[in-house]
């Protein structure tokens, strides 16, 4: 089962095969130009805290090799090459080559010397171009409940995660409240859509409600991760429950 592809060797992006799932990859390069300024705006800032609080979960040390699965704009690959050092490595991972060129153009501008060891790859969360038990830690930043296939997500984070290493996932909370609910649902109407017209990007945004409804409650996340394989795993609410993170053990 093990992809033999071996990993980037610059801080260029590196291209694997990348599949499918044509309508979604459209949606986050779409957003992709507006996506952290709107992050920032609509979690007034609270999602960088989350970030933080998911990549300690991960439990990365310095000189560890980790990836950042869907990582976007790169936020959760910055924190993480935080943790791993110059001597560490990151990789980062996402079929959206424009969310990618935004993190590498993220990443000439800063200036940490621990930023250079992050490699930017194109590819699919569901095939991933890794060997087996090659990472010390791994992170998802609201990306598991974007995947198509959840289970084949879960086990391709299994297979390359090594024994007694972790993988965080953070992501919207599909809470078991129907307050909870409400309000996210309440939110995503009145604050999120409405903001995201002001770019255009109403119908890209709107999905965000559909999404959250066809995830998993943290009890199904736990069930999931065993299910796989993880011989531990435990989903934590934050946010007042609007969000929660799946922290599982390898
Ligand atoms: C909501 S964004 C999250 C980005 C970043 N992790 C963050 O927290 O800001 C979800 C990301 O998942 C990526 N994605 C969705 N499906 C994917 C797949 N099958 N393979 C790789 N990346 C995928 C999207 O391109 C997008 O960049």
């Amino acid at each position: 089962m093990a992809s033999a592809t071996p990993p980037p060797t610059s801080s260029s992006l590196w291209r694997s095969r990348v599949p499918c799932s044509a309508e979604r990859q459209g949606l986050f390069s779409r957003i992709a130009p507006v996506y952290d300024k709107l992050n920032d705006v609509l979690s007034l800032g609270q999602h960088l805290i989350w970030k933080r609080m998911s990549v300690s979960w991960a439990g990365a040390k310095r000189r560890d090799r980790v990836l950042d699965l869907c990582c976007g704009s790169g936020d959760l690959a910055f924190l993480l090459s935080q943790k791993v050092g110059p001597d560490g490595q990151v990789c980062a991972l996402d079929f959206s080559k424009d969310q990618l060129l935004i993190a590498t153009a993220r990443q000439d501008l800063y200036w940490k010397a621990c930023y250079k060891n992050i490699k930017w790859i194109e590819g699919d969360a569901l095939d991933l171009p890794f060997a087996d038990s090659c990472f010390d830690a791994m992170t998802v930043g609201y990306g598991l409940r974007n995947l198509l296939d959840k289970q084949r997500a879960m086990k391709e984070i299994f297979r390359v995660l090594k024994p007694g290493s972790r993988v965080s996932i953070l992501d919207f909370n599909k809470s078991t409240s129907s307050l909870i609910t409400q309000s996210q649902e309440w939110m995503i109407d009145n604050v999120v859509v409405p903001v995201a017209s002001n770019y255009r990007l109403s119908k890209e945004y709107r999905y965000l409600k559909a999404s959250i409804a066809e995830y998993l409650t943290g009890k199904e996340l736990e069930k999931l991760a065993k299910e796989v394989g993880f011989s531990d795993a435990k989903h934590y609410e934050i946010a007042g429950g609007l969000m929660g993170n799946l922290v599982a053990t390898r």
